[in-house]
């Protein structure tokens, strides 16, 4: 048997025909950049994420970049964020010139540890950003308590985590801005690259929306130096067809998500759901001990389960962080969740066989 990691075809193949259509349409009116389909895609996130504004972006990477320009984040300032992320976060806080200023994580969810942030803000000390870290939304109530004690911004990395849900509100709704990414892998995905800006202040929706085109406010005047950043018509048509399907596919991944808790919970540790947040599981994370970690790697994938880390080094020991000045054993818990971590197949059409072969490879592997 064979059982890759995620499984993005078969997605499409539920949703062929109004897919198909759609394109075709699109293709037939040229109408290819920031049109009627990017709107109403904004407009469903708007209602989906219980948001003012949603400003479509050409991806993840870029809402948060975009996201902390439009905060006024800037050279010689500090954000803090955690070092157990995908690169792109703090990549954008380095884009706009910022430092990025790491805290380590929580043991039990992979993000950040809020009882560790005060200790890390300065008089720069301008933002933070929590990463939703696999799906499972942070202690939002702690970091927004910190932010607010020393009048911080907060840009929610909602990157993995849309449908995530805290304290019953969607994850991204929280912050001064909620960033999503619709990289085709991730639990909302595109047929490339998309990402959207939330926001519940006008100002900030305004200025996202000159930044994504080049500071434009009228044709060939620019009010401000921006980027080229848009969301494409094709994604958002794609994406609006798919964001009806996708609490069917959350409940699903969900329930996946259980078997796997109930069938592996005495071999190893498994993602630990917080009482007030809903875990979406965009990957499902396990931890073993470091010794045994690499070799059931191997094993499973060795074994037809595909299966990787995420991830295997901690962004303040990257080589491009250098300059930071940070060493090994600044952050314990970010340092040995890369050393003992590791991500299973889980996506919403995953059969039982398939996910009883799963754990059947996981447990003679341990
Ligand atoms: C936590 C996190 N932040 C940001 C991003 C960047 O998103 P994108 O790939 O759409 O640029 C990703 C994408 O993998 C991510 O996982």
């Amino acid at each position: 048997m064979k059982i890759p990691l995620m499984n993005l075809s078969v997605q499409y193949e539920q949703l062929k025909d109004d897919i198909d259509r759609t394109i075709e349409e699109i293709a037939l009116n040229s109408r290819f950049v920031l049109g009627k389909e990017t709107q109403d895609f904004e407009q469903a996130i708007c209602k989906y994420c219980n948001v003012k504004y949603a400003v479509g972006v050409a991806s993840g990477t870029d809402a948060l970049i975009l996201a902390l320009t439009a905060l006024g984040i800037t050279k010689g300032e500090e954000v803090i964020t955690t070092p157990f992320t995908f690169m792109a976060t703090a990549e954008a806080i380095s884009r706009v010139g910022a430092r990025p200023v790491f805290v380590d994580i929580d043991r039990r969810t992979y993000n950040i540890d809020p009882a560790k942030i005060e200790k890390a803000i300065t008089p720069n000390t301008k933002a933070i950003i929590p990463v939703h870290l696999y799906g499972n939304p942070c202690d939002m109530d702690s970091v927004l308590k910190i932010a607010g004690e020393h009048k911080l911004k907060v840009i929610e990395d909602a990157a993995q985590a849309i449908a995530a849900t805290y304290n019953n509100r969607k994850i991204g709704s929280f912050g001064d801005a909620g960033c999503l990414s619709f990289f085709p892998s991730k639990n909302l995905g595109a047929f490339g690259d998309g990402g959207m800006v939330l926001t519940n202040e006008k100002d900030i929706a305004e200025k996202l929306k000159l930044l994504r085109v080049h500071g434009t406010t009228s044709k060939y005047r620019h009010s401000v130096i921006g980027f080229n950043s848009r969301l494409d018509n094709l994604q958002a048509a794609i994406l609006s067809i798919k964001l009806r399907k996708l609490d069917e596919w959350t409940e699903k991944r969900r329930k996946i998500a259980r078997r796997y808790n109930t069938a592996l919970k005495d071999i190893s540790t498994i993602p630990q759901e917080q009482d007030k947040g809903k875990h979406v599981y965009h990957l499902y994370a396990i931890r073993v001990k470091q010794e045994k970690r690499d070799a059931l790697l191997s094993f499973l994938n060795e074994n037809g389960v595909e299966s990787r880390v995420y991830y295997p080094i901690p962004l303040h020991l990257q080589e491009c962080y250098k300059e930071l000045g940070y060493k090994e054993g600044d952050f314990p818990e970010a340092e040995s969740a890369a050393l003992e971590t590791l991500v299973l197949p889980l996506f919403s059409e995953i059969d039982e066989d398939q996910q009883k072969y799963v754990i059947k490879m996981v447990k003679k592997g341990v």
